[in-house]
Formats: structure tokens, C-alpha cells, sequence
């Protein structure tokens, strides 16, 4: 795991004080008794059950529906209750990691509470009030205020992983709204209406709401499971691959997880940098096409046989272009042999012409190459590998590329 850096640790630190003297604050603003204490009992219990059914979607990103729950309370109770409610439901994420870290579970209480305490002010500046047996609501300062908490969640939330990543703040909230939006949008009705019916009819009316919350989850776990049988089979693609050619055994692997790191820490979406990571996988799902002889060959390849070689990245490209999904990985294995100077193949393309991802690889290969063991050759050192692309940086390989390569090499290995 890469250190935290300062940046990252001034705005957790600052976020934290915030939020824990707005959780105080409310705190002592609550008399836990009655009918209060039962209220808060009921929404902490469903907030605990909802945030304990996570659905991962991929390796980071994680939905769970606690939303509605959170929401609800808050417009019964406040933002006192509305957060411990919250924070009771984030203590089950929290046994989820394996490393218990205070600073980490202390942001996220943090920035629940400041975006229930955001919320909250939107809503009574916009007239709204506490929702009650007999409240007559308006529809504005209950859209605003959780159109604010909202926004608040997700700036407070992108900006840490931007610091982080040390990436463009924008860009990552911008690829957090276009996938969490749509989810929010109809969390917000059910939450209105859990609350109303709450207080308005009965508690138990109430958890008839949670139907619609389930289906969804169901949804999002089909999803989930349709995204794993995916990367399944590339997997087994890839086994398919290294069968044939036993000297890369573990190679598109290791190649996978390196590139997986370099995109994302050059600033590119966790989408695109999936892409890659396939593409890194299935780099050389070519060389199916190309004979034992020149495949296995215990020693460098002859002029025709390296000619027949170079044939592995169009067979490759048209194996994957047939698959939809695939489409922009092709295009990436189709030019992973491509040089920055334009000196490489297929196309002899030059700098920045050769796709992002196939610039990646390139350079990834080629530092696995170099320490792997060939059957003419033992594998040779880290450190000559590095001294080999750092040569080679701005003629064969992107220098950028290589820079960051570098660094998360160096973050990996200490
Ligand atoms: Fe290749």
C-alpha cells in the first residue's frame, strides 16, 4: 500500500476535527429516551442490516443501500440521531477491512456526520422542518437536501481519493456522480416516504419500503456476478495462453496488476484502467496462433521467424475485437509492440498516436521480460531492469510511462 501522503493526511485530519465536533455538538443536543431511544433503536438496527449486504461491484468500488435509512432518520429526528444511525451501520464496513485503521474510521464518521450536518442546515434554510404526525412537507427543501448530501458525500469522499491517487479531484468525482447518480436519485423517494409513513402511519409500515430496497440490491448482485463471470473468462484466457507458452507462466499476471496500478496513478478512470488490466492479461493471446517451434524455441528467433512472431498482436486484436467488451482492449493489444519513436509494429505509430494503455504495456513487458528466466538466457536483476527502461525512456518507451512505472515499482516493493 502506497503512504499516506501529507496532503491526504492535513485533509483527513481537518475533516476529522470538523466532524467529530459536529457529532458532539448534536450529541449533546439528544435526550435518548422514549420514544426517541425506540426510534433510534429501529433505524440503527435497519441501518446495521443494510450496510452488512455489500455488493462488490469491482475490487473498489462497493454499493450498499444504506442511504434511505440514513436519510429517513434525519428527517424524523435530526442530524444527532440521523448520524449515530449512520455511524452505526459504517461500524459493519469497518469489520469488513482487514486492517483496522482509527485515522480511516474516523474520516468516515467524520464526513457521514458533515454531510448530515450540511444537509440538515439546507433543509431548514430551505424551510424544511422535522417530519412529524401531522407535518404538511414541501417538496423543495427535501430534494435540496438530498441533492446537497448528496454532492457533500461525494466531494468530501472523491477529494481524499484524488489526494491519494494524486489525481484530478474532478475527474474522480465526475466518474463517482455518472455511477452512483441514478442509485441516489431513487434512494431519495424511498427515503421520503419511509420517513412520512413512519411517522404518519406506523413503524411497520414503514419497513415495506425496504421491498424495493432488496429488489435493488438483488439487481446489483447479478450485476456484480455477471461482472465476476467476466473477468473469469479472461482468466481463463490467460491460463489458455501461458499453457502454450511455459516460459511466461505468471507473466500476464504480474503484467496485470502493474498495469492496473500505473493507469490508475497516471489519473485514468478505475474503468479505464480495468480495460488495461485486461488488456495486460490477454496481451499475447496471439501467440495461440503462432507455431511451437518459433514459441518455445531455445534461442533467439531468426529474421522469418521473427517475422511470423509479430503476427501474435493482429491475431490477438481479431481474437478479442469479436467480443463487445473487448473492443477498446483490442485496440491495445493490437499495439503493445509499438515504440514512442515510432520505430515499433504493427503500425510504426509514434508517441502520443499510440494508445495510453498500449504505452503502459509496453513498458510493463518489457521490465517483466528482462527478469524472467528465458531458455537461452537466466533472468537478470530489477535493478538492470530498471536501468535498461530508464535508458530507454523517450526513444523506446513513454517517458511518463516510465516514471510512474518506476515509482510504483519502488511503492510495491517496500
Ligand atoms: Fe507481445
Amino acid at each position: 500500500m502506497p503512504g499516506i501522503g501529507k496532503g491526504t493526511r492535513i485533509y483527513t485530519i481537518a475533516i476529522s476535527c470538523i466532524g467529530i465536533a459536529l457529532l458532539v455538538y448534536w450529541t449533546s443536543n439528544i435526550s435518548l429516551k422514549g420514544e426517541i431511544l425506540r426510534g433510534f433503536l429501529f433505524w440503527a438496527v435497519l441501518s446495521v442490516m443494510i450496510e452488512s449486504m455489500p455488493i462488490y461491484l469491482s475490487r473498489q468500488e462497493i454499493v450498499t443501500l444504506g442511504f434511505p435509512i440514513t436519510y429517513a432518520s434525519l428527517l424524523i429526528y435530526g442530524p444527532g440521531i440521523s448520524s449515530w444511525v449512520a455511524i452505526c451501520g459504517a461500524i459493519i464496513g469497518v469489520g469488513r477491512s482487514k486492517k483496522l485503521k482509527i485515522d480511516r474510521v474516523l474520516f468516515n464518521i467524520s464526513q457521514l456526520t458533515l454531510s448530515i450536518s450540511i444537509a440538515w442546515i439546507i433543509y431548514q434554510k430551505s424551510g424544511g422542518t422535522l417530519i412529524t404526525s401531522n407535518s404538511v412537507y414541501s417538496f423543495f427543501p427535501l430534494v435540496f437536501s438530498a441533492g446537497t448530501y448528496f454532492l457533500a458525500n461525494t466531494f468530501l469522499v472523491s477529494t481524499v481519493i484524488a489526494l491519494q491517487q494524486k489525481a484530478s479531484i474532478f475527474k474522480i468525482g465526475l466518474f463517482s456522480f455518472k455511477y452512483t447518480t441514478l442509485n441516489y436519485l431513487a434512494q431519495v423517494p424511498i427515503a421520503i416516504l419511509m420517513a412520512i409513513i413512519y411517522r404518519q402511519i406506523s413503524w411497520w409500515a414503514s419497513l415495506f419500503l425496504l421491498f424495493p430496497i432488496f429488489i435493488a440490491h438483488y439487481v446489483y448482485r447479478l450485476y456484480a456476478n455477471l461482472q465476476k463471470q467476466h473477468l473469469d473468462t479472461i482468466q481463463a484466457l490467460a491460463t489458455a495462453i501461458e499453457a502454450r507458452d511455459s516460459y511466461t507462466e505468471n507473466h500476464s499476471r504480474r503484467m496485470a496488476e502493474y498495469a492496473f496500478l500505473v493507469a490508475k496513478q497516471i489519473g485514468l478512470s478505475i474503468n479505464e484502467a480495468e480495460t488495461i488490466e485486461y488488456a495486460a492479461i490477454l496481451h499475447d493471446i496471439g501467440k495461440i496462433g503462432i507455431n511451437d517451434n518459433i514459441l518455445n524455441k531455445p534461442g533467439p528467433l531468426t529474421e522469418k521467424e521473427r517475422v511470423k512472431m509479430k503476427k501474435h498482436v493482429k491475431i490477438g486484436a481479431n481474437i478479442l475485437t469479436r467480443i463487445d467488451s473487448f473492443k477498446e482492449a483490442s485496440r491495445i493489444v493490437y499495439h503493445h509492440h509499438e515504440r514512442y519513436d515510432g520505430k515499433g509494429y504493427p503500425d510504426k505509430l509514434k508517441g502520443k498516436e499510440i494508445p495510453i494503455g498500449a504505452r503502459i504495456l509496453s513498458v510493463i513487458d518489457a521490465y517483466d521480460a528482462i527478469t524472467s528466466e528465458r531458455p537461452y538466457r537466466p533472468a537478470r536483476s530489477a535493478k538492470e531492469a530498471i536501468e535498461e527502461i530508464k535508458k530507454n525512456a523517450g526513444t523506446q518507451f513513454d517517458e511518463k510511462v516510465v516514471k510512474i512505472f518506476l515509482k510504483v515499482l519502488k511503492q510495491n516493493v517496500t
